[in-house]
């Protein structure tokens, strides 16, 4: 039996919990949440997800601002708007969303933000934090699928997680937080990437199967263990005629073949997205929180 891990249904109830707690914070003359997003240029990709995050901050009440700067601003002058961001008392956290122009340099920018208000938990500091196992952002996709696993109930320990990408947005984060002593966590982990040999020999011997790798259905049927859970980060536009937009978002993972083989799977959309902003959205009441003090 299948069962669907339902990432729109989990992040409603987070947004339920963020709600409570802004209105408790306000009740006892607290601040306001504020998050904000740095855009750059107008890739449609981004835009939408940028989009999504200024959305769910209205749903739970937070402040939010966009920034929106063009694609050919220079190094200097996007430096500008993160430092001015890290100074500014009204802003608790903020993400500069990604990809960057080619001509950024993408890790001196993400370096620039200020570590205490890094909610995307891309700084170095929040990353060798996270390797030390030590209370810092995690990133919100990883953050998100350990959300899921926990608040359903899926028994992670001593289990075989194998990993499908090695980023550093979601495969290497997910490799440490699933490798933890902790609930959920416990898990032996193996990472494959686009050098890996006899990949499906791999994904056939996992427990737990995170596609993280950004091709349209390139997990099939014949990779994935009998009764595995199945976590499907991939969002990929392929073209549909029957959309008005001539395309529509699928996942990595073959999700009308594999479904039946899993114990639990994610769907593309309603799975890891939803996730992702509702971890996003706790890393900022969590910036904020820490600035009470
Ligand atoms: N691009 C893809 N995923 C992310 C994310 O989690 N944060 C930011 N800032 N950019 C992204």
């Amino acid at each position: 039996m299948t069962s669907i891990l339902d990432g729109k249904a989990t992040s409603l109830a987070i947004e339920a919990e963020l709600t409570d707690a802004v209105t408790s914070r306000l009740g006892s003359g607290k601040k306001r949440p504020h998050l904000a997003a740095v855009l750059v240029g107008d890739n449609p990709a981004s835009r939408a997800y940028v989009g999504h995050k200024v959305k769910a901050c209205a749903r739970v009440g937070f402040e939010s601002t966009l920034v929106e700067r063009p694609l050919d601003i220079s190094q200097e002058e996007l430096l500008q708007v993160v430092h001015e961001l890290n100074l500014d008392p009204e802003v608790d956290g903020f993400i500069v969303q990604l990809p960057l122009p080619d001509h950024i340099n993408d890790q001196e920018v993400l370096e620039a933000v200020l570590p205490s208000k890094d909610v995307d938990g891309f700084h170095p500091v929040n990353a060798g934090k996270m390797a030390l196992d030590l209370p810092c952002f995690l990133p919100a996709t990883p953050m998100g699928i350990m959300s899921l696993l926990e608040r359903a109930n899926i028994d992670t320990q001593g289990k075989h997680a194998v990993i499908l990408g090695r980023s550093s947005i979601v495969g290497t984060p997910m490799a440490l937080l699933l490798r933890r002593n902790g609930v959920p966590g416990n898990c032996t982990v193996t990472v494959c990437h686009s050098r890996t040999q006899d990949l499906a020999d791999h994904t056939r011997r996992a427990d737990i199967l995170v596609a993280a790798i950004g091709r349209a259905h390139f997990v099939t049927e014949d990779m994935v263990k009998p009764g595995a859970v199945v976590i499907d980060v991939g969002i990929n536009r392929i073209p549909d005629a029957t959309k008005k937009s001539g395309h529509r978002l699928t996942g990595d993972v073959d999700f009308d073949n594999v479904k039946s083989k899993c114990s639990w799977i994610t769907p593309v959309p309603g799975g890891v997205g939803p996730m992702t902003i509702a971890s996003l959205m706790q890393n900022t009441l969590t910036a904020c929180a820490q600035k009470d003090a």
